[in-house]
């Protein structure tokens, strides 16, 4: 077995410093300095990176009952409670087991249904030529579709104004996960907790409104929950706030950098639409669309390479255990740095550049590409997802020339990762 090489820091403060200033890129630069899993000191948590194929498929596949989630996770389970993101108990598989025939069949074709409407009044309210604002503009747009899938409500309906809300939520969350605000109890109140507390109030009053609901929409989710006789109400509440959360904003995320990147990028902009005009998307035969549209696949996964919105899974190890070739000590912390896995040169050539070609072709291992995590804790709403992305840039694409305005992306590590402000394109009908 190998030795895990350790990046000592500061006495007390190890490596905080440099990590906080720059969460993005310094896990690429010790990755250079100490190989593909190295630890990093950092106070009371110390994470194990991973960067090795064999070692990450221990943490995901091979070995996964052997990991829990990381106490990363503890700052989300404040809004998410023991949604299946953040579940780690006992009811995880039958919650699971229940959820993903909906989300994988039964429910997929009026998903499609209510994603093609969505984009087509979005697409309809644009004028002949202008420039988006992306940032609210696309938001809005995943809002919808989320709540009318899982609702089967309009955001319009909504008695809050919901993207505000979760935009506040995310902002708070990411500044709660910052250390070391992360090691103050959830008790104490500070500013930043009563905030937390009174927009969580405000989404579960709005949640709770929804399963008083007599007559859910068939096959949203809600109808889905409030059927089932077995569910507690809390269990429903926090099932559909992590849809919600899990689902709306990490897709806008990768829907903007989609089309911030192909702005920035006519060549493949062209190329794309060849192969849209020559391919509609007939949602009789979804399974097919990566095998009729592969330029379009290629494009999304390449964005999701290159802007992960889950950008950072963390893992527990609940024994002693082998990762790859490195012992672990139980208790270990490890992170999957999943920005900077998908930057990793000796892996991916040309690591910062957009190249979707790249995406042609079966990847070399698939543990080196993890937009949706891996294992049985993979995504559940992974289809639902590159369903969505595939309908909504298809249908800009096949419309609009795409030219660059304020168009490029500045990451900015949240709970997600968004890609920053300013970001907008400009439009011309075609
Ligand atoms: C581009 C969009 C999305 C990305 C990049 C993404 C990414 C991820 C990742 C990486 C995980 C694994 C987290 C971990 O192992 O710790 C995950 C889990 C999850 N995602 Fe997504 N997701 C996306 C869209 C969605 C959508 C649309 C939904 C809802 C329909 C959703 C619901 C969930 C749920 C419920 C889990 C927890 C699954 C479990 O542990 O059983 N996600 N997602």
């Amino acid at each position: 077995m190998t030795q895990i090489p350790v990046k000592s820091g500061m006495p007390l403060l190890g490596n905080v410093i440099p990590f906080v200033r720059d969460l993005l890129h310094y896990p690429i630069q010790l990755y250079h300095e100490l190989g593909p899993v190295y630890r990093m000191a950092i106070p009371t948590y110390n994470p194990v990176f991973v960067f090795d194929g064999d070692a990450l498929r221990d943490i995901f596949e091979k070995q996964h009952r052997w990991f829990k989630k990381s106490p990363d996770y503890t700052t989300l389970k404040i809004t998410l409670g023991n949604g299946l993101l953040t579940n780690d108990g006992p009811t995880w598989k039958p919650m699971r087991q229940l959820i993903q025939p909906v989300v994988f069949d039964l429910g997929i074709q009026t998903f499609i249904r209510i994603t093609t409407d969505h984009i087509t009044r979005w697409t309809d309210s644009m004028p002949l030529e202008g420039t988006i604002d992306l940032h609210p503009s696309i938001k809005r747009l995943t809002l919808s579709i989320a709540t009318e899938a899982f609702f089967g409500s309009s955001v319009d309906q909504m008695g809050i104004n919901m993207p505000q809300l979760v935009d506040s939520l995310n902002q708070l969350g990411a500044a709660k996960m910052r250390f070391p605000r992360h090691l103050i109890p959830y008790w104490v109140p500070t500013p930043l907790h009563i905030k937390l507390r009174s927009i969580i109030r405000k989404m579960d009053g709005e949640i709770d409104r929804h399963l008083a609901n007599p007559a859910p929409e068939p096959g949203s989710l809600l109808d889905v929950f409030l059927n089932h006789p077995g569910l507690s109400n809390r269990e429903k509440r926090d099932e559909l706030i992590t849809f919600l959360i899990a689902g709306y904003e990490t897709t806008a995320n990768a829907i903007m950098c989609v089309l911030a990147l192909l702005a920035n990028h006519p060549t493949i902009q062209a190329q794309l639409r060849d192969e849209i005009n020559a391919h509609g998307l007939d949602p009789a035969t979804f399974k097919s669309w990566r095998h009729q549209l592969p330029l379009l696949f290629a494009v999304i996964q390449e964005a999701l390479r290159l802007y992960p919105p889950a950008w950072m899974m963390g893992r527990q190890a609940t024994a002693d255990l082998g990762i790859g070739r490195y012992d672990i000590p139980k208790g270990s912390n490890v992170i999957v740095d999943v920005y900077a896995l998908h930057r990793i040169p000796d892996y991916w050539s040309d690591p910062n550049d957009f190249k979707p070609e790249r995406f042609m072709t079966p990847l070399a291992d698939k543990m080196m590409y993890l937009p949706f995590g891996g294992g049985p804790r993979v995504c559940i709403g992974q289809q639902m997802a590159l369903i969505e992305l595939a309908t909504i840039i298809h249908a800009v694409v096949r419309q609009f020339d795409i030219f660059p305005a304020q168009s490029t992306i500045r990451p900015a590590p949240m709970v997600t990762l968004t890609p920053g402000r300013p970001l907008s394109i400009t439009l011309v009908r075609r």
